[in-house]
């Protein structure tokens, strides 16, 4: 009998482990352009323009860079039993977190999710000041709220069934007859909350915050170009085949990749069906057939346990995609 699932509303807020918090001010807040919701002696509490909840993503100062954990908001607060129940079901070690450990955030359930990733639920939120229409306070990539996480993961199929078990909906893969590359999955109405590549995994691939206009996407571009920080833009700009998002990635200062995102569309009808691309497909990850960096399918950041320490990483179970096709090479 399945379990019955807690109601994710959404992707809500991750946090990342930082060694120089100084550095990553500078790159966050002054030149990427997020909102300090609130900040303490060694953690920075961040949120996009259109967030109306206390953080989208905390940076906290610890010795070796990492992402500890990532956080789903759930509709009610009963979900947080049913998000209990769930992960003890499968055998997960799980951890109930009180209101105010995490500021801005009520009680918490937090889990070790059978793919090796910290998971966390709340229901309870902090409001925080609505800035949409403060266009006199925003710079850089002017971010507006998170949209998704993205992780690496030794088996796509078996991380497709796990979050399909907790009641996402699939919008796009990257398959061929007999692999499953990559997934994109979601519980709000987008293409996803979370999508899966395959790799040496657990390990957290990037952050992807949505902004509203591909200016803004360019416009960070040329801010990191005339400071001489170009070695941080590591992808793009460019348009993804899945997705249809116009994007880039970049690397902050300890290597934690972050994407700006923007148009992707509607997934909410009933049935909505799965765009599924051909591994060979040179458009599925650039639209414009652009070749993908090498680092971009290598590098990723190390997860955390429940106590804070680092998970080991299991091979990839599949071929890699990397080395099938595409990516500027011929059908
Ligand atoms: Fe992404």
């Amino acid at each position: 009998m399945d379990r019955q699932a807690p109601d994710i509303v959404r992707a809500a807020y991750a946090e990342l482990i930082v060694t120089d918090l100084q550095a990553s001010r500078r790159f966050w807040v002054d030149l990427l352009g997020f909102v300090v919701t609130s900040e303490s002696e060694d953690a920075l509490y961040l949120r996009g323009y259109d967030e109306l909840i206390h953080h989208n993503l905390i940076l906290t100062a610890g010795a070796a860079p990492a992402a500890a954990r990532l956080a789903f908001r759930v509709r009610t607060a009963a979900d947080l039993d049913l998000a209990e129940a769930f992960f003890a079901a499968l055998g997960t070690r799980t951890a109930r977190v009180p209101a105010g450990i995490t500021p801005g955030v009520g009680e918490a359930v937090r889990a070790e999710d059978p793919l090796g990733f910290t998971v966390e639920f709340f229901f309870d939120a902090e409001p925080a000041e609505r800035l949409q229409q403060r266009y006199d306070l925003r710079r850089g990539a002017e971010p507006a709220r998170l949209d998704h996480f993205n992780i690496v993961v030794s088996d796509v199929r078996a991380a497709y069934q796990h979050y399909r078990s907790l009641g996402f909906g699939l919008s796009e893969t990257i398959e061929d007859a007999q692999t499953l590359y990559a997934a994109w999955m979601f519980r709000k109405q987008t293409v996803h909350d979370v999508a899966f590549t395959g790799g040496e995994g657990p390990r957290l691939h990037h952050l992807g915050f949505f902004a509203h206009e591909s200016h803004q996407v360019l416009r960070i571009c040329d801010i990191l170009g005339s400071l001489q920080s170009e070695s941080q833009i590591e992808r793009g700009p460019g348009r993804h085949g899945v997705s249809n998002a116009f994007y880039v990635y970049l690397r902050d200062p300890d290597g934690h990749r972050v994407e700006i995102y923007t148009s992707d569309y509607f997934t909410g009808d009933p049935g909505h069906p799965v765009l599924r691309w051909s591994v060979r497909d040179p458009r599925r990850r650039d639209f414009w057939g652009h070749a993908v960096i090498p680092s971009w399918y290598t590098e990723a950041t190390t997860v955390l346990d429940l106590e804070g320490h680092p998970r080991p990483l299991r091979a990839e179970e599949q071929t890699a995609e990397v080395t099938v096709g595409a990516d500027g090479f011929t059908r």
